[in-house]
């Protein structure tokens, strides 16, 4: 599915919205909302309304867990760091118990911190199969999403959730939930805006089908839906083939 917003600002409002809807679901329906948020700039909107007036006193934040779709391999106070960005913007304002946050730890070692959080996850769903409820992810202008760069191996992850990668244009280690574990999700969210990325939207989404070049295109959930969430000019190349049916959202 598709969903077309005017501008960056709607797009977070559509996606705190999201959350929400999903998280009182969820809850309502098993006790507990699972969440993987994105790393990068676009989320940040979204981060920051979820801890204001409506969304935040309508959201049942001690039932919640924060997971993370990948991290850099970086020091926790670090800028790069995708857990401190959403902490800043997010979880240091609302009532989330600290036991219910689950950043990726892998600047010491980032084999030994995707194995951990390999088994913290199995732990979280009791090695049954996994779900999380929700999955934000970003898109990268070379079709990278999470931390699933253009061929690297890790794709080729078919049993574990999480794993450790080298980012060769990064110079940095990265770990990254793995396309087994987010294809299993109830909802994945891709947020995209900006007309630089209008190039690769409308290439992962009309173009061949080439999910070594374009890992995005790995993201299929096997029963879940699949959300794309562009603003205008991120979407403004795509076909109205593409965007049929596609539901524009009226603030
Ligand atoms: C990261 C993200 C990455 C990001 C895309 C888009 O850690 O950087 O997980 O996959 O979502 O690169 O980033 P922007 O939102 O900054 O364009």
């Amino acid at each position: 599915m598709i969903r077309r917003f005017d501008d960056p600002e709607c797009l977070s409002h559509a996606a705190a919205d999201l959350f929400v809807q999903l998280a009182r679901k969820a809850v309502y329906e098993r006790g507990r909302f699972s969440v993987a948020l994105s790393g990068g700039k676009t989320p940040l909107r979204t981060y920051q309304l979820l801890a204001q007036r409506p969304w935040r006193d309508q959201t049942p934040w001690t039932n919640i867990h924060f997971f993370w779709s990948d991290e850099r391999c970086v020091a926790a106070d670090d800028d790069r760091n995708n857990a401190r960005m959403a902490k800043r913007a997010l979880l240091n304002h609302v009532p989330v118990p600290s036991a219910h946050v689950h950043p990726i730890r892998c600047d010491a070692d980032s084999k030994a911190g995707a194995a951990h959080y390999n088994a913290l996850l199995r732990t979280h769903f009791s090695a049954k199969a996994p779900a999380l409820d929700l999955v934000f992810l970003g898109l990268g202008r070379n079709g990278h999403t999470a931390s699933l760069f253009p061929f690297s191996p890790v794709m080729e992850q078919k049993k574990r959730w999480a794993a450790e990668v080298y980012v060769i244009e990064q110079q940095m280690y990265r770990a990254t939930l793995t396309p087994t574990l987010i294809n299993a999700a109830r909802v994945v969210a891709f947020l995209v805006s900006g007309s630089e990325k209008a190039q690769i939207v409308e290439t992962v989404l009309e173009g061949e089908t080439d999910t070594r070049r374009l890992p995005a295109q790995l993201i299929r959930p096997y029963n879940g839906q699949l959300i794309w969430m562009l603003d205008q000019t991120a979407a403004s190349r795509l076909t109205a083939h593409t965007l049929q049916g596609e539901i524009h959202y009226e603030p």
